[in-house]
């Protein structure tokens, strides 16, 4: 049953981060009101056969913080269960967007038992246009049994009539973007990933229904675009509003008023 939330669109959700479970605030928002959705959702990374996370031995990576899973979600739901909350999640944004609009949908693939989990669990049946290969620096999950992981995936799930802005083609489908060493956040976006893909679309409205630390926000505001964000943790609502903030005042990531892209 959907709980009817007080809340009125687009005034109580544009340019807003709504502190809140995503599906039931996505449920309360009508058809075809945004441009674009960019999100990466917890990975379930708790429920595991067995690797570095799981024995908690996350080294010196700034993602050994997933080993306490987030604030308020712990990450690890049984697994069927988990392919049909994410199946949902997508089902709900796939509505809400515009007949020219796209979902980037971040995951992460990983080897289970010795075998790969490659997701397509979640995608399938969803109009898959791309997958981007988002090249980070290094790895944690070290197994004798296959090389070091170091790339996540960007799922493109595009409606019929969406287009990249003029020349963004030519970045290509393979991305090199460091991951966010500087955020309290476990999961952090790096802000120039993001950057870089609210600049490859012409999007005026853009979604972000696990905000964490409001990267989606940041860029979006960055490149004169409104956002919604949504996000469970009041604690990263709260996180991202400052970061808001401080961007509106003085953009941290701008440098010579240029702003930094891939390493
Ligand atoms: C991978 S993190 C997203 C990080 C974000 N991309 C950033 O740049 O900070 C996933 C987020 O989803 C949030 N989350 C978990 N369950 C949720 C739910 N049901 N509704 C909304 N957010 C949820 C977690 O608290 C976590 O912050």
């Amino acid at each position: 049953m959907i709980k009817k939330l007080d809340m009125i669109f687009p005034k109580d959700y544009v340019d807003k981060i709504i502190c809140g479970d995503c599906l039931e605030i996505m449920k309360q928002m009508p058809d075809e009101c945004i441009d674009l959705a960019i999100t990466s959702p917890p990975y379930n990374l708790k429920n595991s056969t067995g690797n570095g996370l799981k024995n908690g031995k996350g080294g010196k990576w700034a993602n050994a913080a997933l080993i306490n899973g987030y604030k308020d979600h712990d990450d690890n739901m049984p697994y069927n269960e988990y392919i049909e909350w994410q199946r949902k999640c997508l089902s709900e944004m796939f509505r809400l967007l515009k007949t020219d609009g796209a979902i980037f949908y971040n995951h992460k693939w990983r080897v289970q038992a010795g075998l790969l989990q490659d997701r397509r669990e979640i995608i399938d049946g969803f109009p898959v246009r791309q997958i981007i290969i988002w090249r980070r620096k290094g790895g944690i999950n070290f197994n004798k049994g296959y090389f070091l992981p170091t790339y996540e995936v960007i799922y493109m799930i595009a409606k019929k009539k969406f287009v990249l802005s003029k020349g963004a083609n030519s970045y290509g489908d393979v991305w090199d973007f460091t991951q966010d060493m500087n955020n309290i956040h476990p999961a952090p976006f790096p802000i120039d990933l993001i950057y870089r893909i609210v600049s490859s679309t012409n999007a005026k409205l853009i979604l972000d229904p696990f905000s964490g630390s409001g990267t989606t926000a940041v860029a979006s505001l960055l490149l004169k675009r409104n956002y919604i964000g949504i996000e469970l943790s009041k604690e990263y609502c709260s996180l991202s509003e400052k970061r808001i903030k401080r961007n509106k005042k003085s953009p941290e990531y701008m440098k010579e008023g240029e702003l930094f892209f891939g390493k």
